[in-house]
C-alpha cells in the first residue's frame, strides 16, 4: 500500500503548496483518522488514512483531461471578477476542479484544453515541449510574401521575438482586402497570433484555434466538449 509523507500527500491533493502545508501541520490544523497530527515526517497510508484540512476530508481527484470547443464571447477563466460567462460555466458534468490549459481571448473560438493535472498542463503550456498550437486568422489586410516569411522567421511583439512559425496563406480576397492565414505555433504568449499578425500590419477579424498538438474540434459543435481518450493523454505526456 502506498505510504506518503503528509504534506506530500496534502499538497498533490492540491490544498497549497508544500510549506503552506507544512505550516497548517505545525500550526494544528491537520488531522488524520481525527487525532491533530503536528509533526513533519508523519506517513500517511493513503488508501487507509483519513486526512481533514481544517476539518474538512481531502483526498486526490481522478484525472480529468477536456477538449471544449469554445465560442466566442467567453473568458478563459474560472472566475470573472467583472461576472462575464467564463468557459466553465459550458462544463456541465464535470466535478473535478479542472482548470483552462493556457487560455484563449474572449473573442477567439475552437479547441480549449483543460484538465486538473499539472503535468499534463504543463506539457502542453511550456514551450520547450513544442506542443503546436494551429490557428485560423480571418485579417483585414493582404499579406504579401515578405510579410509571410517575417511571420516564419519572428517578428518583434512586446520587445521579444516570436519563435519560427508555420504559416501558410489559404484565402487572398483583394476585392474586399480580406485574407485567411494558417498559423502553426509552439508558444503561447498573450494575444501572440494577434499581435503577430499586427506586427506585419494586419489586423486580425476573427481567429480560431483549429488544433493542439494532433487534436482538433471535429464533430464537436461550438460550446460543447468530450474527454480525450488515454492515448491521447499519453501522446502529450509522452511528447518529449
Ligand atoms: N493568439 C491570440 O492572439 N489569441 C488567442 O486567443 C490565442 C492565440
Amino acid at each position: 500500500m502506498e505510504e506518503i509523507r503528509l504534506q506530500k500527500y496534502m499538497a498533490e491533493c492540491g490544498v497549497a503548496s508544500r510549506r503552506k502545508c507544512e505550516e497548517y501541520i505545525q500550526n494544528g490544523n491537520v488531522k488524520v483518522n481525527g487525532v491533530v497530527e503536528t509533526a513533519l515526517g508523519t506517513k500517511i497510508n493513503v488508501e487507509k488514512d483519513i486526512v481533514e484540512v481544517f476539518d474538512k476530508v481531502i483526498g486526490k481527484e481522478n484525472k480529468v483531461y477536456i477538449l471544449l470547443n469554445k465560442p466566442v464571447g467567453y473568458v478563459t477563466t474560472v472566475n470573472d471578477e467583472k461576472g462575464r460567462s467564463t468557459v466553465m460555466e459550458l462544463l456541465k458534468d464535470v466535478k473535478e476542479k479542472v482548470v483552462p490549459v493556457g487560455r484563449l481571448d474572449m473573442y477567439t473560438s475552437g479547441l480549449l484544453l483543460l484538465s486538473n493535472d499539472g503535468e499534463f498542463i504543463y506539457k502542453v503550456t511550456h514551450p520547450k515541449h513544442e506542443t503546436t498550437k494551429t490557428y485560423i486568422a480571418k485579417t483585414r489586410g493582404i499579406p504579401t510574401e515578405k510579410d509571410i516569411e517575417k511571420l516564419k522567421t519572428g517578428v518583434v511583439i512586446d520587445g521579444y521575438t516570436t519563435s519560427p512559425a508555420k504559416v501558410e496563406i489559404l484565402l487572398k480576397d483583394k476585392k474586399n482586402d480580406i485574407s485567411r492565414i494558417w498559423i502553426q505555433i509552439h508558444e503561447g504568449r498573450n494575444r501572440q497570433v494577434r499581435k503577430m499578425c499586427e506586427a506585419v500590419g494586419l489586423s486580425v477579424i476573427a481567429l480560431k484555434r483549429e488544433g493542439v498538438g494532433n487534436l482538433t474540434c471535429e464533430g464537436l459543435e461550438k460550446g460543447s466538449y468530450r474527454h480525450l481518450t488515454e492515448e491521447e493523454v499519453k501522446e502529450i505526456l509522452e511528447n518529449n
